[in-house]
Order: structure tokens, then C-alpha cells, then sequence
């Protein structure tokens, strides 16, 4: 352990730019959010620690989303690559982290067999996936547009195209798990997912069109950059 890491100190998180623990519109909030005042718990040794990923136990493929869980041709929807920094609360790359990601297919439909919304499966999109952030922590996922789909939080609710994100950065204290929304949804105003995080930081959600990462003839390019702890930090979902 080095000897920066033994003095690294972790700022409280901000609660006024992440979504309250309980809030009413977001049904399930209220069953499983604390009802009582936190605890402050000491930060152990391990923790500053913890987990660390090597990159030994990742496929070729596992980044490409279009590719990963081929059984008879490409899957259908739009391609698009994600892309992004990974940072620290003082604004550093976060390097050789893992970032993990799972989302619906092109028709809104998750493989999981809690999902049960009445659109295909695509056999060719499994809708998961995983890299590493380079040496300036930059991560690269290609993928296809997420569908929109229903959920039965409130009549008729839909959640905005999104793809969820999980990282851990360099320790378990500054574990984020987030979602990237995509520009100009109109499905924002009725999101109580989105609406749960206070309005000045909503942006952060919301990966950017970028043409310098949209590759010609092949798919759109959106930038999602992501900040782990501190004033800066992502939303958590
Ligand atoms: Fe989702």
C-alpha cells in the first residue's frame, strides 16, 4: 500500500447533489430507504483498499455489447459508442477501474426473467458488459440504443432510455452506481428516477452527443464522463 493511498481521505458525500433516500413518487424508495438518522461509521483500512481489479479476468468482447452475446447475427436497434473519463473528486483519473454496464435492448426489454414487459428478446443482445479504464481513466463501450420501457411505479410511467452503470473505482467507498440518460428525452419530465435527483446536478446523468466519437457509416458517439466522490460527484441512481 503506498504511502498516498494510507493518507487518502475520503470528503463526506454531498447528499444535497445525489436523489434523496426516500422519495414518495419513486415507489420503492420508501420500502427500502432508511427511516432513521445515518450512522457515521469509521473509514477502516480496508476500505481505502478494496476491492482492486486486475484486467486478467475480462474477455475480448466484454466491451463490445454488439458482440458479446452473438448466437446467429448482429442485434438489431441503433449502434452506439459510449465513452468517457472516469475521475476522482479532486478532478484525477481514475485508472484501471472496472466499469460495468447493463441495459434494455433496441425494444426496451431486459433479459431477466423479472422482466415480463410484453417486447422481444433480441438472440443476439445480452445487454451487459464490462472494461477497464485506461491510464487517463478513460472507459469505451459499444453498444446499441436502450428502448425505453414501462414499469409500474404509477399509470403509465416509462423510464427514459438509459444504460445503468456500476463502478468501484480504487476502494469500496467510492462505489457509484449510476445511470447515463440520453440528450433531449421526453420522458425526463415524467421520470421520477431522474426528477429524484436535485435539478442542478440532473445534467450530470445525461451522456453528451459527441460527432469526434460517432464513427461514420457505423454508430453515434455519445461522451459520458464520471466523478466518483466528493462536490463533483455523479448522481447516485
Ligand atoms: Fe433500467
Amino acid at each position: 500500500m503506498s504511502e498516498d493511498l494510507a493518507c487518502s481521505t475520503l470528503s463526506p458525500r454531498d447528499w444535497d447533489s445525489h436523489p434523496p433516500h426516500i422519495y414518495p413518487f419513486y415507489k420503492s424508495t420508501s420500502l427500502r430507504g432508511p427511516t432513521q438518522p445515518l450512522l457515521p461509521i469509521k473509514q477502516a483500512l480496508s476500505e481505502l483498499t478494496a476491492p482492486v481489479y486486475g484486467n486478467h479476468q475480462l474477455g475480448p468482447l466484454d466491451h463490445d455489447l454488439t458482440k458479446n452475446a452473438i448466437t446467429n447475427g448482429d442485434p438489431l436497434g441503433e449502434r452506439i459508442i459510449v465513452t468517457g473519463q472516469v475521475m476522482d473528486e479532486g478532478g484525477k483519473p481514475v485508472a484501471d477501474t472496472l466499469v460495468e454496464v447493463w441495459q434494455a435492448n433496441a425494444a426496451g426489454r431486459y433479459v431477466h426473467k423479472a422482466d415480463q414487459h410484453n417486447a422481444p428478446l433480441d438472440p443476439n443482445f445480452l445487454g451487459a458488459g464490462r472494461c477497464m479504464t485506461d491510464s487517463k481513466g478513460r472507459y469505451r463501450f459499444i453498444s446499441i440504443k436502450p428502448g425505453a420501457y414501462p414499469w409500474s411505479n404509477h399509470p403509465n410511467a416509462w423510464r427514459p432510455q438509459h444504460i445503468h452503470f456500476s463502478l468501484f473505482g480504487g476502494y469500496f467507498a467510492s462505489r457509484l452506481v449510476t445511470q447515463m440518460y440520453f440528450p433531449g428525452d421526453p420522458l425526463f419530465a415524467f421520470d421520477p428516477m431522474y426528477q429524484g435527483a436535485p435539478e442542478n446536478v440532473r445534467a450530470q446523468m445525461v451522456g453528451r452527443f459527441c460527432l469526434d466519437v460517432t464513427e461514420a457509416d457505423f454508430a453515434l458517439g455519445y461522451v459520458f464522463d464520471i466523478v466518483l466522490r466528493g462536490p463533483r460527484a455523479t448522481p447516485f441512481e
